[in-house]
């Protein structure tokens, strides 16, 4: 009997377990989820990792945002002043994350408040596992609360780093620090740095604002050095990735080494100049102030910028290869073009942009803006060629 009575209960029990995942399967389909509506154009600002590192504090921030407005760059469109890792030093006993009180002393909420009291906007980072790449606390298991603490400072940016995360999945992580930024009722421009290992061009475009394709850059034109790469293999890998970035949802070959001093004017003008062609998020990465007036100039070249500022928001592609000398070209609102002429080679050379590498009639007469020297050049049909020194670049509107 009392063998009968237990099998009756093990059936009960085993009912009532079967009917949990039956549940689950009918509960009501979710919305899909719509993008946040932030960072239409890509985003423009300053981030602290390329010159300082770890090497950061309160002052090096104010420093930053003040020469950002003083240096013009304000007004060349440049925006976010983001703080990349190494600002945590630990959790309290609610697990609330804190902030370094050696180098930031003031607090986050003040040295937000100073950069917002500046016109600028503020910007944080974060790790999607438990520790960040210099072995913070990452947000892990706190993506609610992090938001919400980010939103009390009055954060305005979030990039969202990748490392200690091991067997975690990608799409369902980010989606969970997407939700958590929504949930905390700010805007909070979400940048996806997962390096590309996951295809985030894939699936980040409802949950971020802009995701990372590759590696790290370092100040080097061409070559790799462990896991960082040269400002031409970056490049090479945003070939084939130019449908998936538009208004809102940007690929994001990372910041920019513009002004740290290991490459040539001639190459950190080329590496702005293909930036703002690829509709980059430009992120200077240079001590802002300390640039030289040479460095400043390339950074708020107001007529690349509006290239890479264009409403329509199109990547541009690599249009014509021809060894070292290569053409990348985009449509601009209005219905002109943006064409960049690279000389990768070691010697100047001319290099030529032809109306057919453009799908345009040869017979078109175009008016020629150099974006570089300010000025009109006369009509150019058929193709336009100048002459571009060693891993220099022209950089023209056709219209
Ligand atoms: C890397 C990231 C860099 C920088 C660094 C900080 O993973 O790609 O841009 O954020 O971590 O530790």
């Amino acid at each position: 009997m009392k063998r009968i009575f237990s099998f009756l209960i093990s059936l009960l029990v085993l009912g009532a377990m079967h009917a949990v995942p039956a549940q689950a399967e009918t509960s009501p389909p979710q919305p899909p989820r719509q993008s946040n509506g932030l960072a239409l154009t890509p985003p423009m600002g300053w981030n602290t990792w390329n010159k300082f590192g770890c090497e950061i504090n309160e002052t090096v921030i104010r420093q930053a945002a003040d020469a950002m407005v003083s240096s013009g760059m304000k007004d060349a469109g440049y925006e976010y002043i983001v703080i990349d890792d190494c600002w945590q030093s630990g959790r309290d006993a609610k697990g609330q994350i804190v902030a370094d009180a050696k180098r930031f002393p003031s607090g986050m909420a003040a040295l937000g408040e100073y950069i917002h009291s500046r016109g600028l906007k503020f910007g944080i980072y974060s790790d999607a596992g438990k520790l960040t790449c210099g072995k913070h606390p990452g947000s892990l298991g706190h993506e609610f609360q992090d938001a919400r603490t980010y939103a009390s400072w009055g954060v305005d940016y979030l990039k969202y780093d990748w490392c200690s995360t091991y067997t975690q999945d990608a799409k369902s992580t980010y989606e969970t620090m997407s939700d958590a930024l929504r949930a905390s009722g700010r805007p909070i421009v979400f940048s996806i740095c997962e390096w590309g290992l996951n295809k985030p061009w894939l699936w980040g475009k409802t949950i971020g604002n802009l995701w990372r394709t590759t590696d790290d850059i370092y100040d080097h034109w061409q070559g790799k050095h462990g896991y960082e790469h040269g400002v031409m293999d970056i490049l090479d890998l945003q070939v084939g990735l130019e449908s998936y970035s538009g208004p809102g949802h940007w690929n994001d070959p990372d910041m920019l080494e513009v002004g740290n001093g290991k490459m040539t004017l001639e190459e950190y003008k080329s590496h702005f100049s293909l930036w703002a062609a690829l509709a980059a998020p430009l992120m200077a990465g240079n001590d802002l102030a300390a640039m030289t007036p040479e460095i400043k100039a390339i950074l708020t070249n107001k007529e690349v910028i509006a290239v890479d500022q264009d409403p329509l928001g199109i990547q541009a592609r690599r249009v014509a290869k021809h060894g070292d000398f290569e053409v990348w070209a985009r449509p601009l609102q209005g219905g002109g073009r943006a064409v960049v002429l690279l000389n990768r080679s070691s010697a100047s050379h001319t290099v030529t942009v032809t109306w057919d590498d453009l799908h345009l009639p040869s017979s078109l007469s175009l008016k020629v803006r150099d974006l570089w020297a300010h000025k009109d050049l006369p009509n150019a049909k058929g193709s336009f060629s100048a002459e571009v020194p060693s891993h220099g670049v022209a950089m023209v509107r056709l219209e």
